[in-house]
């Protein structure tokens, strides 16, 4: 053997040695994941839909792991500081990220995101997906979608629509909303469509698009004017509230689906764990009622898993690439 191929060989050896010896701790830290609490990063503000969404799993999935899973709310940007976050955080199961697809958006619409969004993140599981919903404040005059949008086309230069930042569900909405009217309108950023949904109530703001998962609580409790889902089908907990198609508005369409991520490279014994406990909160049917209850709907089981996540993600990329293309 010559000293070149003796050389190579003991190179070899020691670098499988030094890759079984790195690979035996992220073994063992899979075994007794989780000795410590989670962080559940939630990419808007406390008291939004995500936010929402977060705190029901949260508790459940805390349940089942044994350890508590603590919502921190990193807003900003439209979900993508909570998403950078997440993507430079320890790839050690103890961060996760609860966020809508409006993760897939933020590329067509950030040319300065600090992560690349088809590879920072593994997919753990999708959650649910749900309608929007276009609401009003109680002082409008509009009585029916048709006569609030044609308001609005008279009125676009006094009208203020919220949304959760750039590239959140409710300013893609608003984006719709636009396009479908041939309008533009002043858009009233904030740091999620919990505090948005506040000053809509409190009639600081005209429209707001958000998802039925915030917009179905006010709308049952009389604190907003409910005009149209921005869907094919009405939800049955408003179901007097008429679908935009209905209203003349068929293009006035939009859904959205929430999952849960983790740091690129986390352990995929990890991922398996915490997606566990994600299927474990999903098959009980208190969070699936508590879901149907405001509008929004589990993806089959046969899709409760990170491939099945992964191949709608990179699907959603691609549409938001050419739904926002014109934005
Ligand atoms: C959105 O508009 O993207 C969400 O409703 C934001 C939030 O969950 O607050």
């Amino acid at each position: 053997m010559t000293f070149d191929s003796l050389w190579t060989r003991r190179r070899l050896v020691s670098a499988a040695a030094a890759a079984a010896v790195l690979a035996v701790p992220a073994i063992a830290l899979a075994q007794d994941y989780p000795t410590k609490p989670i962080t559940m990063v939630v990419p808007f503000a406390a008291g939004g839909p995500t936010d929402t969404v977060a705190r029901l799993l949260g508790e459940h999935m805390g349940r089942t792991l044994g350890q508590q899973i603590v919502v921190e709310n990193v807003a900003g940007a439209g979900g993508t500081t909570g998403t950078e976050r997440v993507s430079k955080a320890e790839p050690d199961g103890y961060t996760v990220l609860l966020h809508h697809q409006g993760i897939t958006a933020a590329p067509a619409l950030y040319n300065n995101l600090r992560y690349d969004t088809k590879t920072a993140l593994e997919m753990v599981g999708m959650i649910n997906h749900g309608p929007m919903v276009v609401v009003g404040k109680k002082g409008l005059q509009a009585a029916s979608a048709k006569e609030l949008f044609d308001w609005m086309k008279q009125n676009a230069d006094k009208i203020t629509m919220a949304h959760a930042g750039v590239g959140s569900n409710s300013h893609v909405c608003g984006l719709i909303i636009q396009k479908v009217l041939g309008q533009k309108f002043t858009f009233v950023a904030y740091r999620g469509t919990g505090p948005a949904m506040n000053d809509l109530v409190a009639g600081q703001i005209d429209v707001l698009c958000d998802q039925s998962t915030n917009a179905v609580p006010q709308i049952q409790g009389g604190t907003v004017k409910a005009y149209a889902v921005a869907d094919k089908a009405r939800i049955d907990s408003i179901k007097d509230v008429p679908t935009a198609p209905e209203a003349g508005f068929p293009d006035m369409t939009m859904r959205l689906w929430n999952a849960i991520y983790a740091p690129k490279g986390t352990p995929k014994e990890i991922v398996a764990k915490v997606n566990a406990a994600l299927r474990k909160a999903l098959a009980d049917p208190s969070i699936k009622e508590k879901f149907a209850a405001v509008g929004t709907s589990l993806f089959p089981e046969s899709e409760w898993t990170p491939e099945a996540h992964h191949k709608t993600f990179l699907a959603e990329l691609e549409r938001q690439a050419v739904l926002l293309a014109d934005k």
